[in-house]
């Protein structure tokens, strides 16, 4: 597939989940219901509670491991619905900053609304490209990204953008989906490639691709591999309403086991 194909491919996928994540309720939720990727990716409870949860496709907490302190500013790419520009707002406090990029005008929208809801005011959200990114050099402290840079098809000018927006000595940690040995019939499929699957680099690939953007002190500090029922359950929340059926989701779990999982990567960019 073409670069601009993948990326309408994936704005559109991404608003059909949005749309389908916000019209869930409980009684009518897929079998994993909602926020149970927010609780695989191991958020606390009282952040699984807020609404922002509920529409999340993240596949880790990139806070979790983040020192960040009051004051700092925090960028974080492809913030979707905005729960992590609510958890970073709040450990930046209102003299720090956050800012969120995202590629489709919903979920600006959705992340607007979501920290208006909050009563927030330090909190940007910017429609943009992540292999493009609409912000200055050397400005931030920290660059976050929760289940994203997969989707890129040009992760290398990901990993260039980050290591220009982050100031010297700024720091970054991102939890996305790595895999090894992917079948290629699987690399095919268009629906798995949104499903963050078929897009995927190896960890392996990912540390070199970082370090060629001249980041540095990189370290995996958290990895979960899937289970074949957290496969089935992540792919089929993520994905509602999308042509993968039960019954080919069945079939492609097996297959995958073992060879998909969620990385946290950390590193900074040198003094
Ligand atoms: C798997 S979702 C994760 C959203 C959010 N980080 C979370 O944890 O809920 C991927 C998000 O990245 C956005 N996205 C994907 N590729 C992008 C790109 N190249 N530039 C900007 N945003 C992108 C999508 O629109 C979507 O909101």
């Amino acid at each position: 597939m073409k670069m601009t194909d993948i990326h309408k491919q994936v704005s559109r996928d991404y608003v059909r989940m949005l749309e389908a994540a916000s019209s869930r309720s409980p009684c009518c939720a897929p079998p994993s219901g909602p926020g149970t990727i927010a609780a695989v990716a191991g958020y606390a409870p009282e952040a699984r509670d807020l609404d922002a949860a509920s529409q999340s496709f993240g596949c880790g907490n990139p806070l979790a491991f983040a020192a960040v302190t009051a004051g700092q500013t925090v960028l974080d790419l492809g913030s979707g619905a905005g729960l992590d520009l609510l958890l970073a707002a709040e450990k930046v406090g209102p003299s720090g900053s956050v800012i969120g990029i995202d590629m489709t005008q919903e979920m600006v929208d959705r992340a607007r609304a979501n920290v208006a809801a909050a009563g927030l005011y330090n909190v940007d959200v910017r429609l943009g490209m992540i292999e493009q990114m609409p912000i200055d050099n050397a400005s931030v402290d920290w660059v976050i990204s929760n289940c994203v840079i997969n989707l890129s098809p040009d992760k290398a000018r990901v990993f260039s953008e980050i290591a220009r927006v982050l100031k010297p000595g700024g720091r970054f940690s991102i939890s996305d989906i790595v895999v090894e040995g992917l079948p290629d019939a699987l690399r095919e499929n268009a629906t798995l490639y949104s499903a963050c699957v078929a897009g995927a680099i190896s960890e392996a690939a990912y540390l070199d691709g970082l370090r060629a953007a001249g980041l540095d002190d990189l370290h995996v500090v958290e990895r979960q591999v899937y289970e074949e029922s957290q496969l089935v359950s992540l792919i089929t929340s993520e994905i509602p309403g999308l042509e993968l059926s039960a019954e080919l989701i069945a079939q492609i779990a097996p297959q995958v086991v073992g060879k998909v999982w969620s990385a946290k990567f950390t590193g900074t960019r040198a003094l």
